[in-house]
């Protein structure tokens, strides 16, 4: 089955790396919206009409499962887009339930961006399953901005994580939630600025575990590599630079998206 997978930019590598390890057979065709990056400083209903655009260019090119490889667009879209579409739809959110069923301090810190933190959704999953949990937001816009770059490591990402991460440590926060898809590709950086005992939470593993089970040809598991296409809103020169950095040895085709 053909997985369309979209983001505002390149964050989604980090959600496509894991469903390609899981289902290796299966057709995926990815769609970085990188004229509008970032998602993360715009409106809510800004986003839920721009993914809209990016689920009918997606399905008017075959995908049989689109996933939501963005908290922000899934904060702010996936309801829609589920009552829209007539095929599975896999959104991700902020890990918020694990955090608060992990943390032992009862001080969590979400990392996500400035849309997600102020979704209605994301208010009703603290609300729903944080009771008694003190939850610390911290937008993280200079991380998008960094992976885009395709800055992982160094003294400015370094800079950048110390500067995210020191107000949660402060509070005694002993989980950090990686609420977006940028972020993932700066956990060696977090960790590396984490006392040990910290828990990072990513989503992509679940996401891809959901992906297949609704995979209905089990053979999809085991088959040959199959084609990933990523395509670009945007400029496609810097994206064969930044596939080599964020996707190392996974075989892509590249190419424009032109979404009105
Ligand atoms: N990667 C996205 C997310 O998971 C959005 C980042 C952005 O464009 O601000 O929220």
């Amino acid at each position: 089955m053909k997985i369309g997978i979209l983001d505002s930019g390149v964050g989604g590598f980090s959600v496509l790396r894991e469903i390609h390890s899981l289902l290796p057979g299966s057709p995926i065709h990815y769609v970085a919206d990188s004229s509008w990056c970032p998602y993360g400083n715009k409106p809510g209903d800004v986003i839920r009409d721009r993914v809209a655009r990016l689920a009918d260019y997606l399905l008017s090119e075959g995908t049989e499962i689109l996933v939501i490889a963005c908290n922000s667009a899934t904060i702010h879209a996936v309801g829609s887009l589920r009552a829209t579409y007539p095929l599975p739809v896999v959104g991700m959110e902020p890990a918020v339930k694990p955090a608060a069923e992990l943390t032992r301090s009862g001080v969590v810190g979400v990392l996500a961006t400035e849309a997600s933190i102020a979704g209605e959704k994301f208010h009703q999953l603290v609300n729903t399953h944080a009771q008694g949990i003190r939850v610390i937001t911290r937008p993280c816009p200079r991380f998008v901005e960094l992976v885009e770059a395709g800055i992982l490591s160094g003294p400015e990402a370094d800079a950048a994580v110390q500067e995210a991460l020191a107000p949660l440590l402060e509070a005694g926060a002993d989980v950090f939630v990686l609420g977006c898809t940028h972020y993932p590709f700066l956990r060696p950086v977090i960790e590396a600025r984490a006392p040990e005992n910290i828990s990072i939470i990513d989503t992509g593993p679940a996401v891809a575990r959901r992906v297949a089970s609704l995979i209905s040809d089990p053979s999809d598991l085991h088959k040959e590599s199959s084609e990933i296409h990523i395509e670009t809103t945007g400029n496609p020169d810097p994206l064969k630079i930044l596939l080599a950095k964020l996707l190392p040895g996974i075989q892509t085709t590249t190419g424009s998206a032109t979404i009105s």
